[in-house]
């Protein structure tokens, strides 16, 4: 659970303000309020966020982060406590922005900045970041591809943690530069061929959960965006870098030249 020293505000005035802006998805301790603490997977995502927080940098002094898809403010928050110089979160959802506004006032991180915004639309942004955080996000999305190439041709300028909704073989195989036709059909049927299971109608009751893929694809995908993988701490959780040879990357996916810096 994440705890801080907090600004002298009303413990009844946050609790109830807490309430209003509910329900979070983020339990975040605000002045000894938890904002979720009854959440489906407990502690939710400081419990996670231990398990990899070890692959981020203790000091982001001068570095700066943009969080996509920041919800109540969890990982922008974790940043700017390491010490980043600028925090941007943007979310398309303006009640997690409401969120994430308020527990930045009562944590005192007023420097963060929350905007709306979609990922779709990261080229508007006009700036790159030290890194890019795309945590949760993945799965929501109808075009996954599309989003990290996105984030790779517009906004990632060094280095990118990432996270999916993650099921299926945790076995990452080998996979060849190419195959003949015959045994390339045979090679997909091999444990752990990155693969993606695609939900026609909901899973969980969210219509908006897409995708589930499997740890291999998260990687080929990422790889494939024009990332390097530095890091893999769990079987969902990535820590990826810019590379300064993409495969794949560039002419494959903007036929008309784009992305091939
Ligand atoms: C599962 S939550 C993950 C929140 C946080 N990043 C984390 O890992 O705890 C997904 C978040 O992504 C946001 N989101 C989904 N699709 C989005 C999109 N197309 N553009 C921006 N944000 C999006 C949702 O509103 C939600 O806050």
């Amino acid at each position: 659970m994440l705890t801080t020293a907090t600004r002298p505000l009303n413990r009844d005035a946050i609790e109830s303000r807490v309430k209003e802006l509910g329900p979070w998805f983020h339990d975040l301790d605000l002045g000894g309020v938890r904002t979720a603490p009854d959440h489906f997977l407990f502690d939710y995502p400081a419990g996670k966020f231990r398990r990899f927080a070890q692959v981020v940098p203790a000091d982001l002094s001068g570095k700066s982060v943009l969080d996509i898809g920041c919800n109540a403010g969890f990982y922008s928050f974790e940043m700017k406590r390491r010490g980043a110089s600028r925090v941007l979160g943007i979310d398309h959802d303006q009640r997690y922005l409401d969120q994430a506004r308020f527990a930045a006032e009562v944590l005192g991180f007023e420097d963060i900045e929350f905007r709306q915004g979609e990922v779709w639309d990261v080229g508007s942004l006009g700036e790159r970041f030290d890194l890019v955080i795309f945590m949760g996000v993945l799965y929501h999305l109808r075009h996954p591809l599309l989003a990290l190439d996105l984030i790779r041709e517009h906004v990632a300028g060094d280095m990118l943690l990432f996270q999916s909704l993650t099921a299926g073989s945790t076995a990452q195989p080998e996979i060849a530069p190419d195959y003949e036709f015959f045994e390339g059909v045979e090679a997909l049927e091999q444990e752990g061929w990155p693969a993606m299971r695609f939900i026609e109608h909901r899973l969980a009751g969210d219509p908006t959960n897409w995708w589930v893929p499997n740890s291999a694809c998260n990687a080929a995908m990422l790889r494939s965006a024009g990332f390097d993988i530095v890091e893999q701490p769990t079987n969902d959780v990535f820590y990826a870098q810019v590379s300064a040879t993409p495969q794949r990357y560039g002419g494959a996916v903007y036929p008309h030249g784009g992305g091939t810096r």
